[in-house]
């Protein structure tokens, strides 16, 4: 249980809000679960609304909400395309489709290595610059712009490469 795991981290998170807007440390409750668990699942969404003391539907919209909370397991690295419709006019899906094709796995699928999981996510503000995704990896979030399936294959590659040391 986070709250016996990390009682000081919690207190410090609720400390950031006054007590009536208590329900405002969700996110970075649901960050500290997932960081905890890998992913947020309704028994974390349980969790986090016990120590907020509201309801776990009000938690756990916001997790489909936000691409930075993921819902279920997934690879290593996450990596989202956008494919929102400035992107898409600019090749984003055919991109998506072909790298998953390419990985041999489905949209929101997950490599068989473990390694990548492949997400489709909304406007990520680089619209003018797609093909782009961002990369979830374990040392944060890095952007990756004008790709095309030989520039992300050649990423992926070296993410291989680099195995358990990143
Ligand atoms: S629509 Fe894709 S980055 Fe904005």
């Amino acid at each position: 249980m986070l709250v016996d795991k990390y009682p000081k981290e919690i207190d410090r998170i609720l400390a950031k809000f006054p007590p009536e807007r208590k329900r405002a440390a969700a996110l970075p409750l649901l960050y500290l679960a997932q960081r905890e668990y890998g992913h947020v699942s309704k028994e974390a969404i349980r969790e986090v609304a016990g120590i907020l003391d509201v309801d776990p539907t009000q938690v756990g919209g916001l997790v489909g909400f936000y691409s930075l909370l993921h819902a279920k397991p997934g690879g290593k690295y996450r990596l989202q395309v956008c494919t929102d419709l400035p992107c898409a006019l600019r090749g984003a899906e055919e991109f998506a489709e072909e790298l998953c094709d390419n990985l041999r796995i489905k949209m929101g699928e997950t490599t068989e290595d473990g390694l990548i999981t492949v997400e489709e996510v909304k406007c990520l503000a680089g619209c003018d610059k797609a093909p782009m995704f961002q990369l979830q990896a374990p040392d944060g979030i890095h952007y990756f712009e004008n790709q095309d399936l030989d520039s992300a294959m050649e990423l992926i590659e070296e993410l291989r490469q680099r195995g358990d040391d990143a």
